[in-house]
């Protein structure tokens, strides 16, 4: 039965996830840790999907904004193959050096370049433009971070945000100091009213929008 918690019938959600083949040795190992700590990581699902866009796209530059231990980035990596460079920012020292030796172990460290500290500065300090950015930073900077990051798509490239519907809260108006749920709600209805924006947005997981800049 539908759930106010659930975007999708709690039926169909455990169906995806039994249908789905366990990943690569060293994703499930992050999908272990992360689920033991707690770490809001995409999970295999949207992480295939990521995988797929990347891969379908011929994306060779990516900017991650908001990577935690590198999970979704070791997808794009996987994706976009041995010649994209992806770009991790995070502002966590312990999640950039574990995110550093998974990619180590996944052979994969000499394709991914490491930014430390705010993602939007690190982002305006990176020239050139690129093939897919993908923000799943903090929600209340969403408005910000969409303004910021679309000059920097090519024309043709994508956009990719996860958690645009919030566990559901994004449909219900946001309680007063909600600073999430508004920031969410206010992405989403400027993702689809942006004039240089296709969107489309999936409700797998927890949402993930898929915007190709024109
Ligand atoms: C939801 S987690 C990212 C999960 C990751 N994308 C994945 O699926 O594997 C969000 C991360 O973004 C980081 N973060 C949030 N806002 C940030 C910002 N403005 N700049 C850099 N890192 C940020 C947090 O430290 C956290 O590790």
């Amino acid at each position: 039965m539908w759930s106010a918690k659930n975007i999708t019938y709690p039926a169909v959600e455990k169906y995806l996830y039994a249908i789905t083949p366990k990943s690569d040795p060293v994703l499930y190992e992050m999908e272990r840790y992360a689920y033991k700590r707690d770490i809001p990581i995409v999970g295999p699902t949207v992480g295939r999907l990521l995988y797929l866009l990347a891969q379908i796209s011929g994306a060779k530059r990516i900017f991650e904004m908001g990577s935690a231990i590198g999970y979704s980035t070791l997808w794009f990596a996987m994706g976009a193959g041995s010649a994209a460079e992806v770009h991790y920012a995070d502002g966590s020292v312990d999640n950039a050096a574990r995110a550093q030796e998974y990619f180590r172990r996944a052979g994969l460290a000499d394709r991914i370049r490491i930014h430390l500290g705010m993602a939007q500065e690190k982002l305006a300090e990176t020239p050139g433009e690129f093939d897919i950015i993908f923000i799943d930073v903090d929600k209340p900077q969403y408005p910000e971070t969409l303004r910021l990051a679309v000059p920097r798509v090519r024309a043709g490239g994508l956009l990719l945000t996860d958690n645009t519907l919030w566990s559901g809260r994004a449909t219900r108006k946001a309680p007063r100091g909600d600073a999430r749920t508004r920031g969410i709600q206010q992405f989403n209805r400027a993702a689809y009213a942006a004039k240089d924006l296709f969107t489309v947005m999936i409700p797998i997981r927890d949402g993930v929008t898929i915007c190709r800049k024109l």
